[in-house]
């Protein structure tokens, strides 16, 4: 599959960069804040900023984009005409970033629909590119079931790349030595259930009672004597990552503040419910698949629950 390919070739390049721009000058001008806030509300940290161009000038000169659409910009980008591909490219450039500052584990995550040459029609004139971006939001708001690939990269004590293309999980760790990423697992299967749960627990007071219910039951040591742990780093890579392999639950539930909750659909939730399915997890809103969800909008929010089957019908059991 050329486009994730085509993220190796983005991630070995960025990770070389970076690993580069350490050596060089340290951290010191990456972090901090960008003294913008982007179309979602968030102060955008220099890094968001960054990742994002990084990303973008990779996809658009790869030859195999079409459209792309980023966390951090507030409209799908066309590739122009004498470089576009046909891919659409959704992704969160930086996942996590509130953490850098303070180096806990952030990553990328991204997801590849199929061509679709409706959307590149010339742009010849302004007066057409409405009608472009029209169809071009029309083209990348696409139920996450369409999907042909999704990945991610976390940045954390290693480098690690997570991808599917509909044939299982396969994990690829980046060996700074050489500057290339190796294949370390293969077909990855979350474990059926798990006693770890990762919730902000501090938004508790927010929630229905459905789901307080839930969250009190998990604390209760039953017969075992033994209560679920606790685990957020808040970084949905991270606490994905850990989900992935360990088992559990992670889930960003809507509450009284928040109606759909924080985590977008196109670029968070529909990527990340992918990989879970396909190691044999469940992605859910808390009544129905994510990859059933048509976005409406790109920056669109929804409710996740996601990790071992069990767990995440356990709590589908609880809010019904
Ligand atoms: P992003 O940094 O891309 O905006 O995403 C942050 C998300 C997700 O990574 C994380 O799980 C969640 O925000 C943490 O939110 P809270 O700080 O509200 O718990
Ligand atoms: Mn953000
Ligand atoms: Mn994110
Ligand atoms: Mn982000």
């Amino acid at each position: 599959m050329q486009s994730s390919l085509l993220f190796f070739q983005a991630y070995q390049w960025l990770a070389s960069k970076l690993l580069l721009w350490y050596k060089e000058h340290g951290i010191s001008n990456l972090t901090g804040v960008q003294g913008a806030v982007n179309i979602q509300g968030e102060d955008q940290k220099k890094l968001d900023v960054v990742s994002n161009e990084v990303f973008s000038n990779c996809l658009k000169s790869s030859g195999r984009t079409g459209i792309i659409a980023s966390e951090e910009e507030d409209v799908p980008v066309a590739v122009e005409e004498s470089y576009s591909g046909n891919y659409i490219v959704v992704f969160d450039p930086l996942d996590g970033s509130s953490n850098i500052d303070a180096a806990v584990s952030t990553g990328s995550i991204f997801g590849i629909y199929s061509p679709n040459d409706e959307c590149l029609a010339e742009i010849e004139d302004d007066s057409t590119l409405d009608k472009v971006e029209q169809r071009c939001v029309i083209n990348v708001c696409q139920p996450g079931s369409n999907l042909l690939a999704a990945g991610y990269c976390m940045y954390s004590s290693s480098v690690i790349f997570v991808l599917t293309i509909g044939k299982g999980v396969f994990s690829f760790t980046l060996d700074p030595m050489y500057g290339e990423f190796v294949l370390t697992q293969e077909s990855i299967q979350i474990p059926k259930s798990g006693k770890i749960y990762s919730f902000n627990e501090g938004n508790y007071q927010l929630w229905d009672d459905k789901l307080k219910k839930y969250i009190d039951d998990l604390k209760d040591p039953g017969p075992s004597g033994k209560p679920y742990s606790a685990r957020y780093i808040g970084s949905l890579v991270g606490d994905f990552h850990r989900t992935l392999l360990y088992g559990g639950i992670y889930g960003y539930p809507r509450d009284k503040k928040s109606k759909n909750g924080k985590l977008r659909l196109l670029y968070e939730c529909a990527p990340m419910s992918f990989i879970a399915e396909q190691a044999g997890g469940k992605g859910s809103d808390g009544h129905q698949r994510v990859l059933d969800i048509k976005p409406e909008e790109i920056h669109q929010r929804v409710p996740l629950y996601i990790g071992s089957v069990e767990e995440v019908e356990k709590l589908e059991k609880f809010l019904a």
